[in-house]
């Protein structure tokens, strides 16, 4: 039988980061509110001369090695915040990464949920032709309006996935739950550059979610809520996970305690607090955040992962730990990046925040501030320009 899963996988984020307590002193808020009610310290932040295509690019370098490169069938790049309404951001890596002609690219988008989509799809095609590799990003820059709630959950990271029929980290199962609802919880018009977002109503959303997406993976034949070893969610800030979890376990007749939800998805939360809301690599970062962190070894345990996002759609799927996955983590290079980043002051952050770039086709030069792998130059003639150092 084909096994289909996740063979490599790294994250990437943004130069800067902001920490919630100078937001907090800022705006007059207890700072326990965003430490304890959020669950969040800090949030990424992009320089000047970063997006979602440089980050993308940043996380999908290490894992694309030339022979790798080869047996790439394609790159489906997820995201909410695109730069484009035409081209895929996906296409601008071929230049970035060097990467072959042969590879079809696309940008799948739904919300928060649409890396989850693009998982799905990579591996319908893996199982078509087992012999091809697919390259599934989540790559976003979180931002809403600045002094309003959704200000502390902002920030920016990309996932790169690859996925084949030589799984390494994780093995999918086939069963998966979904959910669809029709709901005004959280847009972004095309001519608004920060979100909008009923936010009770969005937690809400989210938590119907967690209910409709696991009746439909029981109705399906799903495993029981015992077979798992350890539940992923998406994580807008990581409280909303636990708020998932509780949810989830007393949708199984369990009332767990604080105690017990805290300590059944801390592993999950590490890399989240410290990036801040990436929506669709939000879940996958969780994913990572686990396989790196957890104090257990999950070799041949089922994990539980569970993608929202607003609109709505959702899905629930699962899959195996492989044996051996602990040789072909990255986790010492995730914690560098977070400590690499360069903590910005409110003044900057409000600066970097309101920052807009010119739409009359004119030349324009982003100065250089990032020191990754790839820049966004600047702009000319309505076109972005990127840069492989
Ligand atoms: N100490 C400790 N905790 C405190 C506190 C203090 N001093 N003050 C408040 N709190 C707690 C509150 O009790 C509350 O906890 P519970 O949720 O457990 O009750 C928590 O901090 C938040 O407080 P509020 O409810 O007053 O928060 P708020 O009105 O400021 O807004 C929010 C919170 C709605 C999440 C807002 O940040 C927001 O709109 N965020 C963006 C939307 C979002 O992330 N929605 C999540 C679901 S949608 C999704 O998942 C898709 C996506 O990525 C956007």
């Amino acid at each position: 039988m084909l096994r289909i899963g996740i063979e490599d996988a790294a994250i990437a984020t943004g130069h800067y980061f902001l920490p919630l307590s100078e937001l907090a002193d800022h705006n007059g808020i207890d700072v326990q509110k965003y430490y304890v009610g959020l669950g969040q310290e800090q949030f990424s932040w992009v320089a000047e001369d970063e997006d979602i295509v440089t980050m993308a690019a940043s996380a999908a370098q290490p894992i694309l090695a030339p022979e790798v490169k080869t047996e790439l069938g394609s790159v489906l790049f997820a995201t909410e915040t695109g730069i484009d309404q035409s081209k895929s951001a996906g296409v601008y890596l071929q230049s970035l990464l060097d990467l072959p002609k042969n590879i079809r690219v696309i940008e799948v988008k739904q919300a928060c949920y649409a890396a989850a989509a693009a998982l799905q799809l990579a591996c319908a095609m893996v199982a078509r032709e087992p012999n091809k590799k697919v390259l599934v990003i989540g790559s976003d820059v979180a931002k809403y309006e600045m002094g309003g709630t959704g200000e502390p959950t902002q920030g920016a990271a990309a996932v790169a996935l690859l996925v084949s029929a030589s799984p390494k980290l994780i093995e999918f199962d086939a069963t998966t739950g979904v959910f669809t609802n029709d709901t005004m919880d959280f847009w972004r018009p095309n001519y608004s550059t920060t979100a909008h977002v009923d936010g009770k109503t969005s937690i809400s959303a989210y938590l119907d979610a967690v209910k409709g997406v696991w009746q439909d993976y029981q109705a399906k034949g799903g495993a029981p809520y015992s077979d798992f070893a350890r539940f992923c969610y998406h994580q807008p800030f990581t409280k909303m996970a636990a708020k998932a979890h509780r949810t989830l376990a007393l949708e199984n007749g369990i009332r767990l305690t604080s105690p017990q939800v805290e300590e059944q998805i801390a592993s999950t939360t590490v890399y989240n607090r410290r990036l801040g809301n990436s929506y669709t690599a939000s879940l996958f970062s969780a994913l990572l955040s686990l396989l790196e962190n957890d104090n257990q070894d999950l070799s041949g345990k089922r994990i539980g992962l569970l993608s929202f996002g607003s609109g709505s759609v959702a899905e629930f799927f699962s899959g195996i730990v492989c044996p051996g996955y602990q040789g072909h983590l990255r986790g010492k290079d995730h914690q560098q990046m977070l400590a690499d980043r360069v903590q910005l002051t409110y003044e900057k952050y409000a600066e970097l925040h309101e920052r807009s770039l010119p739409t009359d086709g004119s030349r324009f030069q982003n100065p250089i501030v990032s020191t990754g792998a790839f820049r966004f130059a600047g702009l000319a003639d309505h076109k972005r320009l990127y840069e492989a150092r």
